[in-house]
């Protein structure tokens, strides 16, 4: 399985599970299938409703002798009613309880915008509070105060555009490791991608095959079906494997980090073993061509009349 170097050289590995959207029934399963078939890599975060369930999974597989904590690599991200300081070791303590572990590999920050204490899910303007209200580096001196107290090994971001990593990056003692934003041939994030190599970030990529279970209230009309592309399916049909595979091994030849979820046993295993196929020249550059620059994950949930931030905001 590929793995990234961290600047330490430490290693990351670049295929993981990823589990926004899996139901609580379903994804003990799959991310015990997910190991059992080889993922060494977790991708989990409270808003996810099921860190409990996950936890049971992997605390399983370790009873099970399946796999050894040390080879595994979980990250968990930090809930954006949580940003304050003094909020960030507490919520990182409650994720360790439900996944049932000592530590993470990584913590992430989930969203550069914050809400209120009490909001889980922000409803209107009055949940938010503004990046002057609580700035980014309050919540990152949470963060690294949780890798000194060994509660994750790394941090990092998530949805961070560059701007709020180049503020993010002056304020750092402890530098991040990781931003994991939306990527996939529609939205490649060329510029956000050579930026973050260029400050040795790693970029995990989500949504990589569209995240077409999404529930109907965060779809655009008539959006682009990634795994439909005809692109995408000849490239596939020419190398006998799956749309889904051809854009899972795009990914990790960009040498990012890529999260595909299901929990489907048969497309965890597909899925894994996209690892295998190799792209050839031709075909990078094919896909590079068909960047819509859409995303399917478009942030405008957070947006309400009166509150602190735009779309433009928050991907800034
Ligand atoms: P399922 O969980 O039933 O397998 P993303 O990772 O971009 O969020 O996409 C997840 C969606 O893609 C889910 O609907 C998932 O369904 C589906 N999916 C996962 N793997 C495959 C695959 N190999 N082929 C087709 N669809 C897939």
């Amino acid at each position: 399985m590929k793995a990234l170097m961290l600047p330490n050289g430490d290693q990351v590995p670049a295929l993981g599970l990823g589990t926004w959207k899996s139901k609580p029934g379903q994804v003990y399963e799959a991310v015990k299938e997910a190991i059992k078939v080889g993922y060494r890599h977790i991708d989990c975060a409270p808003i996810y409703g099921n860190e409990n369930e996950v936890g049971n999974a992997i605390k399983d597989c370790l009873q099970e002798g399946m796999v050894k904590r040390s080879d595994l690599w979980i990250t968990s991200k930090l809930w954006n009613n949580a940003h304050a300081r003094e909020d960030v070791m507490p919520a990182l303590k409650k994720t360790l309880s439900d996944l049932q572990l000592d530590y993470l590999d990584l913590f992430l920050i989930h969203w550069p915008i914050s809400f209120k204490k009490d909001s889980i899910m922000a409803q209107s303007a009055s949940d938010l509070l503004s990046m002057s209200e609580l700035p980014h580096e309050h919540t990152w001196e949470g963060m690294e105060q949780c890798v000194k107290e060994g509660l994750t090994r790394y941090i990092g971001v998530s949805n961070f555009g560059i701007k709020n990593l180049q503020h993010l990056l002056s304020k750092a003692t402890i530098v991040p490791i990781m931003n994991q934003v939306e990527a996939h041939p529609y939205f490649q994030q060329k510029e956000l991608l050579d930026f973050c190599q260029s400050h040795k970030i790693h970029l995990t990529a989500y949504s990589p095959l569209g995240s077409i279970d999404r529930s109907s209230a965060l779809k655009a009309e008539n959006e682009p079906i990634l795994l439909e592309d005809p692109l995408i399916e000849k490239i596939a049909q020419a190398h006998q494997v799956t749309p889904a595979q051809v854009l899972i091994s795009w990914a990790l030849q960009r040498d990012t980090v890529v999260i595909p979820k299901s929990v489907n046993p048969a497309r965890i295993k597909q899925n894994f073993e996209a690892s295998m196929l190799i792209l050839t020249a031709e075909d990078m550059q094919a896909m590079e061509q068909i960047d819509k620059g859409f995303r399917y994950v478009n942030g405008s949930f957070f947006v309400f009349e009166g509150g602190p931030y735009s779309v433009e905001d928050i991907w800034a």
